[in-house]
């Protein structure tokens, strides 16, 4: 008997200390690095920790001995790194006292916004280039409760409009000229060096809008000033070639690429994304069309399913392989969840895929090749 009481209060206190672990959402975990105070209601959707996973037959392409880790933002609750971003933004927006938010979007700042507003009892307007968001992201906007308006434009018109609406009327922006927003992106940096107890030396992502890099980058040199890592990592961002802006120097007015959350032709933090990839020694590279579908299907043969832009920091890293030095750490960051796009998974895989088969056990057994 004395026994059985033994075991249920060691049950019991197992799981009081493990509810007690429960990741509490990034900005109560990294409360001492952010613009926080003991008023702001924080809105969150226990958003961050997310997996940083070996990718072992990347690394078996690559070779020499380099290790390479996959961050998957893609499991956040809204399925992108966007939520990183919007809990503060939402959180700080709450506080300040607004009703309503507003941004421009691709389909993941759409999503997010609308998730996060909702859960703050906020209204969110969203902005989006008709027929050019992938169908889960719109799918995500409008179950959300978000107002949608596409626009026979593209994203750089729709973000030049919300700035506009944003400075005319009483609607906050949340798009990623909102400080809060790359305040919140960048304990992503922070959880990468939490865990590998250092900073890698090379950091893959892809670039849109050009406000992730610049968040990883001031992420990366907080936690620098902190001693919590002695390197930093060279900043690689990442463009599809049809809309490159940032590589070429140049604005792009009609950007097309398959990888639909990154066609963007004037990036809003175009200086700031050149500052962190020249302080970091780092490089701006084009990828292509095909180059992006190869890699997504590789990163698919990890067991992980990313969305196509997600896959051009991996596009990337095989481009820049010889770059690379022997035994060096590269993370690659998985910005987007693969179910946001099911058309791109649909139509780019190397499945075998058979449809309107007979209900026929023979056949079918025989077909597998028994
Ligand atoms: N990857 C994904 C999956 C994205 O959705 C975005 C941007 C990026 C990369 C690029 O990040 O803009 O900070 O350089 N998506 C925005 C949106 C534009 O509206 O969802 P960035």
């Amino acid at each position: 008997m004395k026994n059985k009481t033994n075991i249920i209060s060691k049950i019991k206190s197992r799981l009081t200390n493990d509810s007690k672990k429960e990741w509490p959402g990034l900005i109560n975990a990294y409360k001492d690095f952010l613009p926080i105070n003991d008023s702001t209601p924080i809105v969150s959707l226990k958003e961050g920790n997310t997996p940083l996973i070996r990718a072992k037959s990347l690394e078996k392409h690559i070779g020499r001995g380099v290790k390479i880790y996959l961050k998957y933002d893609g499991l956040n609750p809204t399925g992108s790194f966007k939520d990183r971003g919007m809990t503060m933004a939402i959180s700080k927006a709450k506080e300040e006292g607004s009703k309503a938010v507003i941004c421009a979007s691709t389909g993941n700042t759409s999503a997010s916004a609308a998730a996060y507003a909702k859960r703050a009892g906020m209204k969110a307007f969203v902005l989006i280039p008709d027929g050019y968001v992938a169908q889960g992201k719109l799918a995500q906007a409008l179950v959300y409760g978000a107002e949608v308006l596409a626009i026979n434009g593209n994203f750089d018109k729709a973000l030049e409009m919300v700035q506009s609406i944003a400075e005319d009327y009483p609607i906050t922006l949340v798009n990623s000229v909102n400080p809060y927003r790359l305040q919140g992106q960048k304990t992503a940096a922070f959880e990468i060096i939490d865990e590998l107890g250092e900073a890698p030396e090379w950091l893959c992502i892809p670039v849109g809008n050009g406000g992730n890099i610049t968040a990883y980058w001031m992420g990366f040199n907080e936690y620098f000033n902190q001693k919590k890592t002695k390197k930093l990592p060279k900043m690689m961002g990442f463009q599809a070639l049809g809309s490159a802006p940032l590589v070429f120097n140049k604005l792009v007015k009609n950007p097309e690429t398959i990888a639909t959350a990154i066609r963007i032709g004037n990036p809003v933090n175009w200086k700031k994304a050149v500052e962190a990839k020249q302080n970091s020694l780092g490089s701006f590279e084009a990828v292509t069309e095909s180059e992006i579908i190869e890699a997504y299907k590789l990163i698919g043969e990890e067991g992980i399913f990313c969305e196509p832009a997600s896959a051009a920091s991996v596009a990337g890293l095989i481009k820049i392989q010889k770059n690379l030095s022997d035994n060096s750490k590269v993370v690659c960051v998985l910005t987007g969840n693969g179910l946001k796009d099911p058309d791109c998974a649909i139509n780019n895989n190397d499945a075998v895929f058979h449809t309107k088969l007979d209900p026929d056990l023979n056949k079918i057994s025989k077909l597998m090749g028994f």
